[in-house]
């Protein structure tokens, strides 16, 4: 395998996070932070801001009654949770157009928004507290696809010859094609944002939860479980058709049943319906 950052290097001028994003980071940090310093900074971006409140309301989130405020979404939802929901709309419209690469951007990112939304049911019924982290980590697993398809047009074009001529899936692909994968350039590039480290693991270790240290092998577990599920309900498109062996560690990791599965994707279907709250237009 390549040297990672030197192939993020190669790749050339990546999008920086916004001074929001990065503030909204630090204000977290602190512990006397309130909601209205939270609400401050956001409203000095208005669009990221309506953004933001558009999927505060969607049915994911599930609330009865409509949220107007920024302030009114910390109190419910936490600062970490605002902070993720901007995070997300940031890279969603950093990282959208593909370059002749024959890779389907939009369909990519139902992917990651349908993976997203599995992924936040699964980590609800674990004991531990995953959920805040399973909706981000979910969104950005493949954030490493759409690097390559913006980056490394060429690249991503060798890999899909692949994928179709061999009927594999994208990373096996990889594998035969590349000496640097999805996982790790997404990974690397986290790392550069100092995103937390548990967010940088889970897209490293999204194909292997067994290589995950102990404490991000149950989110990299959840986050590759609904991957798997997001395809088989056919959420989007990760890059190609086919559908990953389900490990039966992972299975188990999740604490799921088979019912539980069938009512975590009929729900998420029904959610997936709004995905196009997520996309700026
Ligand atoms: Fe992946
Ligand atoms: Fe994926």
């Amino acid at each position: 395998m390549a040297d990672i950052r030197e192939v993020l290097d190669n790749f050339g001028d990546m999008p920086i996070l916004p001074d929001v994003v990065a503030k909204l980071t630090q204000l977290i940090a602190s512990p006397r932070t309130t909601a209205s310093d939270i609400n401050e900074i956001l409203s000095r971006d208005p669009s990221l801001t309506a953004r933001i409140l558009r999927l505060v309301n969607s049915s994911y989130y599930g609330f009865s009654r409509r949220i107007t405020t920024i302030t009114n979404a910390v109190v419910i939802l936490g600062f970490n949770q605002v902070r993720n929901l901007a995070l997300s709309a940031f890279i969603m419209d950093n990282f959208s157009v593909s370059k002749a690469s024959g890779f389907d951007m939009k369909a990519f990112w139902r992917h990651s928004i349908g993976t997203a939304l599995v992924a936040g049911h699964i980590a609800k019924g674990l004991r531990v507290k995953l959920e805040e982290d399973a909706f981000v980590c979910a969104l950005l697993h493949d954030l490493g696809k759409s690097v390559m398809a913006m980056k490394a047009p060429e690249d991503m074009r060798a890999v899909l010859a692949v994928v179709e001529a061999e009927r594999i899936v994208f990373h096996e692909a990889e594998k035969k094609t590349l000496d640097y994968d999805h996982a790790t350039i997404g990974a690397a590039l986290m790392e550069r944002w100092n995103l937390p480290e548990l967010m940088v693991e889970v897209a490293r270790c999204h194909h292997d939860p067994e290589s995950a240290s102990e404490e991000t092998r149950p989110l990299a577990s959840v986050v590759n479980f609904a991957d798997i599920i997001a395809r088989s309900t056919l959420m989007g498109s990760a890059g190609d058709p086919f559908i990953p062996r389900l490990s039966p560690e992972v299975f188990e990791r999740t604490g799921l049943n088979w019912p539980g599965v069938e009512a975590i994707m009929r729900r998420s279907a029904l959610e997936y319906r709004e995905s196009d709250l997520f996309f700026a237009t």
